[in-house]
């Protein structure tokens, strides 16, 4: 099968089309036609070994201290069911099915544990758009709810919200009832108010700590803020939600806790077939919609890289992978 492969740490060159030999499903996995993946930051964090914080020896030993243990990326997919192991009994062949898996998405086809963040595909999604949903909402639905905790009539400000992550913030956060603020650039903020923001700060122009509104919560996905900085702009007892943490965050974060007032907290979401099936509930809702910045053909894997690495896409950026999982379209009800 064609695979996009990497066989040691570096730039967006590491990554080559290759043929590979077609992984075979243990008794527990599903096999996975893919007809669309996408390529995200975490992606690139693996690829390039770039771990923020001094959490670089950690990354490696998680992922292979000196080349990748595992030599195809790509966490989100969509496609539909090959074949599975004896012991799956929760899926049939040809089903249309997306999530996330981790790893080896790149490729035209996936192994993954049937008890893993693999669903039915939503109604009515093509597989480009489902493939855009998994990474970004899954971390913004954790952090929301589970992390920061936000309820209804509370304030929050989204930072990097046009990003894969932010742009589902910013439809969660609205979904759970709160009032959104997005920053992004000014050609963004057309979108964001489509999303669902109630107001947009430029980030090109203005801090979006400066001004006398004060926040319940400050998210911040995309990693460009500190917890001193963000102080500012929280509410007596506000909270500052970074997804990107180094070792200092951690005990700033427990530190925030036993003093009182001010708060930050950090986490890391774990991908699971509950929360995978509430953004599917939230998509039929009409509380959720993917937003894919483009598509492009498995083969242009370097260039998506290159985008990502910008930090400047709106939403996915997500690849059409030809072969025999690029038959399926709209999943049917
Ligand atoms: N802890 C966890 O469990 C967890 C889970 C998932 C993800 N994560 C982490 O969360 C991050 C997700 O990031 P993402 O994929 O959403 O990022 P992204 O898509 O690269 O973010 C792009 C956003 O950042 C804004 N931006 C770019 N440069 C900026 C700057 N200098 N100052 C302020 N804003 C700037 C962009 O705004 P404009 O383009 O409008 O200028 C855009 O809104 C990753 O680093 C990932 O590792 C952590």
């Amino acid at each position: 099968m064609k695979a996009a492969v990497y066989e040691r740490y570096g730039p967006a060159e590491v990554v080559e089309i290759r043929d590979i030999p077609r992984p075979e499903p243990a008794e527990d996995e599903v096999l996975v036609r893919v007809a669309a993946t996408s390529v995200t930051t975490a992606d690139w964090r693996l690829r390039a070994s770039v771990f923020p914080g001094g959490l670089w020896l950690v990354g490696r030993l998680m992922t292979g201290l000196f080349s990748p243990r595992k030599r195809v990326l790509g966490g989100e997919f969509a496609g539909t069911v090959a074949t599975f192991g004896k012991e799956v009994t929760d899926f049939d062949v040809g089903a249309p099915v997306f999530g996330f898996a981790g790893a080896g998405a790149h490729a035209e086809y996936l192994t993954m544990n049937a008890k893993g963040a693999i669903t039915r595909m939503p109604n009515g999604l093509e597989p480009a758009e489902a493939a855009a949903l998994p990474f970004g909402a899954l971390a913004a639905l954790v952090f929301l709810r589970d992390i920061a905790q936000a309820k209804a009539g509370q304030s929050i400000l989204i930072l990097g919200a046009s990003g894969n992550v932010g742009v589902y913030a910013v439809q969660i956060a609205k979904a759970m009832g709160t009032s959104v603020t997005a920053v992004a650039s000014q050609g963004n903020h057309a979108l964001l108010k489509e999303l669902g923001a109630d107001h947009v700060i430029d980030c090109q122009t203005h801090d979006p700590f400066s001004g006398d509104v004060h926040y319940d919560f400050i998210m911040d996905p995309a990693g460009f803020s500190t917890f001193k900085a963000a102080r500012k702009a929280l509410t007596e007892n506000g909270v500052y939600v970074p997804l990107n943490f180094g070792i200092g965050d951690v005990v700033r974060a427990l530190v925030s806790r036993w003093t009182g007032g001010q708060s930050m907290r950090i986490g890391v979401n774990g991908d699971t077939r509950e929360d995978l099936d509430r953004i599917c509930e939230m998509v039929s809702q009409g509380q959720l919609r993917p937003v894919v910045d483009r598509t492009l053909p498995l083969d242009a894997i370097r260039d998506a890289y290159a985008h990502v690495e910008g930090r400047h896409r709106r939403g996915s950026v997500v690849f059409t992978v030809e072969g025999p999982g690029a038959a399926i379209s709209k999943a049917a009800g």
